[in-house]
């Protein structure tokens, strides 16, 4: 079963051909640069990107899968959650596509793509991977899951406030490194001493599986304040290491948590932007090394960040377990789209 699937939530406009759920294709990605400029995503101009960008990327990936629109079996795109108008991108050029050739169309949820793209590349077999324990982090989410079968998750914790990307991209953006934060940052904290500071890692009450970053923000925030030279690499980097500290040492105390209330757990997933950090992905392999237990990140860097082909694997398992999600039809974005 061949999908071709779109994912425009943020600022990449990707689309990617996936087969069975696990085979990728083709996987093209339009990152915009543009956004550098500004410290941040600019909704605006993320919109008119995607528009501008579209067209070229679904040409190209079709081209590279070395297929036609009559090869498709089904379409698939992100409808939510994101930024309302880079969803509006995706969902009218999938809705457009599945009316012009007749191909039915599969909604996806962001965080659910995620999650699957840890079956790209890889034949797992459902016995020996549930119940599993996925975490999910990225610059607008982190959260917890118990994976019971492929559709079927129940959320243990959340973050209360910043997610961690986000605090990754922030302290970047206060170090003034530049944007996304996360790949600049785990950079400078290689030269860095990871116990210079002693920033503060949030675990909040015994046996809570939340998350909370932003007083480890603020954390940097005032000791960047106190400092005289802020610009000075060694500190840039001690900063850096210590702040991957703190992230590695509260992923690590939540895992534990979870597994200690979830029993029979088999396999524990890591996956989102901040998934391609090779510190934290250290830090959990240590950890359940030590426990016995297997740990999967996405198989290539390029699946962890946003991208098409996690849609195509999320996609393949929704349409397993309930064909009526597919039909030729005009989907609207869901910018607060629920679990
Ligand atoms: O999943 P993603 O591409 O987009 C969202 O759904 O948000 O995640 C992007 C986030 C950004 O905050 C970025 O700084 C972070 O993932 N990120 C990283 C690394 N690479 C990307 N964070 C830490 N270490 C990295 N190597
Ligand atoms: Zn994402």
């Amino acid at each position: 079963m061949k999908i071709l699937a779109f994912e425009t939530s943020c600022d990449d406009t990707a689309v990617a051909v996936v087969e069975d759920g696990v085979k990728v294709l083709s996987s093209v990605r339009v990152s915009q640069v543009e956004h550098e400029a500004w410290g941040g995503v600019v909704p605006e101009l993320a919109a008119r990107l995607h528009a501008d960008n579209w067209r070229g990327a679904f040409e190209q990936a079709l081209k590279e899968a070395n297929l036609e629109m009559s090869d498709i079996d089904y379409l698939a795109v992100t409808q939510g959650p994101g930024l309302q108008t880079s969803l509006l991108t995706g969902t009218t050029a999938a809705s457009f596509l599945s009316q012009a050739y007749d191909i039915p169309l599969i909604p996806v949820h962001h965080i659910y793509g995620h999650m699957c793209s840890v079956f790209l590349d890889r034949e797992l077999e459902a016995d020996s991977f549930f119940s599993a324990l996925v975490l999910t982090v990225s610059g607008g989410h982190t959260q917890m899951h118990e994976w019971t079968d492929f559709t079927d998750l129940e959320m243990l914790g959340t973050t209360l406030d910043d997610a961690c990307g986000e605090a990754f991209d922030k302290v970047a953006k206060m170090l003034g490194l530049g944007y996304p934060g996360g790949p600049i940052v785990s950079k400078e904290a290689l030269k860095g001493d990871r116990m210079k500071y002693d920033l503060p890692k949030i675990y909040l009450a015994k046996h809570s599986l939340d998350f909370s970053f932003s007083g480890l923000k603020a954390a940097v925030y005032r000791l960047l304040e106190t400092t005289e030279d802020i610009t000075d690499p060694q500190f840039i980097a001690d900063v850096c290491a210590s702040f991957e500290y703190a992230c590695g040492k509260i992923f690590a105390r939540k895992v534990e948590r979870a597994l200690d209330r979830c029993p029979g757990i088999k396999t524990v997933v890591f996956v989102g932007g901040v998934s391609a950090n090779t510190y934290i992905t250290k830090t959990l392999t240590d950890l359940l090394s030590i426990r016995g237990i297997e740990f999967l990140t996405p198989a290539k860097l390029a699946y962890s960040t946003d991208n098409a082909a996690m849609i195509g694997a999320a996609a393949y398992r929704l349409i397993q377990k309930d064909p009526s999600c597919a039909r030729v039809q005009f989907l609207d974005a869901q910018s607060r789209m629920k679990f």
